[in-house]
């Protein structure tokens, strides 16, 4: 649309959107990564942007192209995602969508790693990752409204209660990632939303009307 006449509840706002995998690098040429492919997360700085915020989308390495309408910061790692996020605090709204790897390796090798005959394969030691929605929902900058995402396979509204209270966020936005769902990659999402208050259970539906739906929900707390 040229002419876009809706309401904007979001402008004079900002906010910061993380999105996508995370590539922990094992050597030169491998590294560690997951299923995640930033669909959910672009949506929601799209629909955050659509109602007048100023948006800065994180984004891991993802084959989708950056939003409209939002300025998009790429990176590779959870580290470098941490760094990116944290430069742009202060901020008015965090979600934190990305599917950020829990861990890396312990010692990236500068070389890639070759097979040697007769010898075991090499063991991948790992080391847990900064957690980046953690230390936003604690930061000295901590935006008005934090959002989080879980991730499940099990226990969904157990695991995400315990993640909105360990992660100081305001929503948890969870969903169950088990692969006969599909959402994992897929067009389509069935959350709950868990507050303080209780759980929510949304629809399935459209990646996009989650991220509109939400949007909507963030721009009521304002
Ligand atoms: N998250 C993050 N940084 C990490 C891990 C997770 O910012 N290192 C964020 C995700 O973006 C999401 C939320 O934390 O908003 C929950 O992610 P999830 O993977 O479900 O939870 P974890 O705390 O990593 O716990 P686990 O994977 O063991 O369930
Ligand atoms: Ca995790």
């Amino acid at each position: 649309r040229l002419l876009d006449d809706r309401p904007k509840p979001l402008s004079g706002k900002t906010a910061i959107v993380t999105s996508g995998p995370t590539h922990e690098p094992i050597d030169p040429v491998r590294y560690i990564a997951n299923r995640s492919s930033g669909k959910q997360g672009h949506a929601i700085a799209a629909a955050l942007a659509s109602l007048g915020a100023r948006v800065t989308l994180v984004s891991g390495p993802v084959t989708i192209g950056d939003p409209p309408g939002v300025s998009t910061v790429h990176v590779e790692s959870a580290r470098e995602m941490l760094k990116a996020v944290e430069k742009h605090l202060p901020a008015d709204i965090a979600v934190m969508v990305a599917a950020v790897a829990d861990w890396r390796t312990a010692g990236e090798s500068g070389e890639k790693i070759k097979k040697k005959k007769g010898e075991q394969p090499p063991a991948l030691k790992l080391t847990e990752n900064p957690d980046i929605l953690k230390t936003v929902g604690h930061h000295q900058h901590r935006p008005g409204l934090v959002v989080g995402f879980a991730a499940e396979t099990q226990n969904l509204i157990d695991n995400a209660r315990a993640k909105l209270e360990r992660k100081g966020a305001d929503f948890i936005v969870a969903n169950d990632v088990s692969p006969e769902t599909g959402i994992m990659g897929g067009d389509r999402n069935n959350v709950r939303i868990v507050t303080a208050d209780g759980v929510e259970d949304w629809p399935e539906m459209d990646k996009r009307n989650v991220a509109n739906r939400l949007a909507q929900e963030i721009a009521r707390r304002f």
